[in-house]
């Protein structure tokens, strides 16, 4: 076998067997295939696709091509959730919480953001002495002592999909639903959870633009966790606008604690709540869905889901002094507001209207305003500043009026905040006609829709 062979092989649009898959992946995982053999590959799957059977396969290479963590320490059903990437998310620190309270053991290996997507790790370093980094030990004794425990990645899940995602991200072969697809089930396959819930975004804030796109990344994914023994199933959620308020990460712990407040931002709580109720069902602890959002409704209710975010802060070195008073975090230094007559004048609608409405957001664009502003990383080590984004006022399909305020920009450096508030106003467009809000969620698939 030779790497020459199997590049040309996928380039002809032919399908490959296990041991050419594997020969790859090993290859190139130790150093044996060189950077430019396997980028050429990518871009043959790019052009030519893999079918089910061979990205399952990819997929169990990456899995085996490190560790695989052993959850058999944790008592119950451990239930795991992935989103596929977007710009205000912040959902696991809202749905592990909730879950948590209502007896299901979370054990969760989180990233950081690349790009223009965020990251459930920064966010949580925005909480003072939180320790993202804990032993395997430290981890398995939290998740059997609280039911919850968000650590970062370790060095050694997953190694062939780190060094293959780093390769992808610069040779444009990102956005191909069997290397996504293969790509995050590696990693979940690997964090040894029993039940895997995915939420897959949707929208020009995600890598899958149109619902059948997403569609099809789902039932991939939800293919390759059926196939592994796991029970998956799949939410598919809007991405055309941040979800929430807040976007940076100090700003999104904040709003995930006003969610288990239940104070907060509709669009939020509705994606957080059926992730919780699906990971619940998945978990045998609610028969169906109208169990389930009681359940959930309860946990947030009475206070249960805000108790237990404390004791996780706690228990992972962080001060739940913040929790209980967000007006403790540390704040940027400077603040600029986006007003509707600016939105309006860049869109050529003043002067003609008095209000308008909000017709639509490039999300990636707004993704891209908050790194400007320091939130995000250029590369792998550039260094974020916890406290920068946006608080959004406004939403699609909201009626904008001159005088209110669309958003407010943080940021600790006047120049980026001129920058980064040019870059917003060319990402919203508007309309003088009434529009339809987006759906929250589109779809869900399960195994049953294979
Ligand atoms: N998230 C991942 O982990 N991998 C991808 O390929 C895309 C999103």
């Amino acid at each position: 076998m030779n790497t020459y062979d199997l590049i040309m092989k996928k380039r002809n649009g032919e399908i490959l067997s296990k041991e050419e898959i594997i020969y790859l992946v090993n290859g190139y995982t130790s150093g044996e295939i060189p950077d430019y053999q396997m980028s050429a590959f990518l871009m043959a799957v790019y052009f030519r696709g893999m079918n089910y059977e061979e990205t399952t396969l990819l997929t169990m290479a990456m899995a085996d091509s490190g560790d695989r963590l052993d959850l058999s320490g944790i008592k119950g059903v451990k239930v795991d959730k992935h989103s596929t990437g977007g710009v205000g998310d912040k959902t696991s620190l809202i749905v592990g919480p909730i879950l948590a309270s209502l007896g299901v053991p979370v054990a969760k290996m989180s990233g950081r953001g690349l790009g223009h997507t965020g990251g459930t790790i920064d966010k949580l370093e925005g909480i003072p002495g939180f320790q993202t980094s804990i032993s395997e030990e430290q981890f398995i004794s939290q998740v059997n002592n609280i039911g919850l425990s968000i650590v970062g990645q370790t060095a050694n899940l997953a190694p062939a999909d780190k060094k293959i995602y780093a390769l992808r991200d610069v040779t444009a072969t990102v956005d191909n639903v069997s290397l996504i697809a293969s790509s995050i089930m590696s990693k979940k396959l690997a964090a040894g959870a029993d039940a895997i819930v995915l939420d897959v975004k949707v929208g020009t804030g995600a890598f899958m633009k149109s619902v059948e796109q997403a569609r099809l990344l789902a039932k991939t994914m939800v293919a390759i966790g059926t196939k592994a023994g796991r029970k998956t199933l799949a939410v598919i959620t809007d991405m055309n606008e941040p979800l929430g308020n807040a976007v940076g990460n100090i700003l999104e712990v904040k709003e995930a604690v006003e969610c288990l407040r239940g104070q907060g931002e509709e669009r939020l709580l509705k994606v957080s709540k059926i992730l919780a109720c699906y990971m619940l069902i998945a978990a045998g602890k609610a028969k169906d869905l109208e169990e389930a959002e009681k359940k959930v409704e309860n946990a947030i209710k009475s206070g249960d889901a805000l108790e237990k975010m404390k004791d996780f802060v706690n228990a992972q070195g962080g001060n739940p002094e913040y929790i209980e008073h967000l007006e403790k975090f540390e704040r940027a230094k400077y603040s600029l507001a986006v007003s509707g007559r600016e939105l309006m004048e860049h869109s050529d609608l003043c002067g003609e209207l008095d209000e308008a409405y909000l017709a639509s957001c490039d999300n990636q664009e707004i993704g891209m305003v908050s790194l400007i502003l320091g939130g995000g990383r250029e590369t792998k080590d550039s260094v974020i500043d916890l406290t920068v984004g946006i608080q959004l006022k406004k939403h699609l399909g909201d009626c904008i009026q001159k005088d209110d305020c669309v958003a407010i920009l943080y940021g600790n450096d006047k120049q980026r905040l001129t920058n980064a508030k040019e870059r917003f106003l060319n990402a919203y467009t508007l309309s003088a006609n009434k529009i339809d809000k987006n759906p929250v969620v589109y779809e869900v698939i399960t195994e049953k829709d294979l």
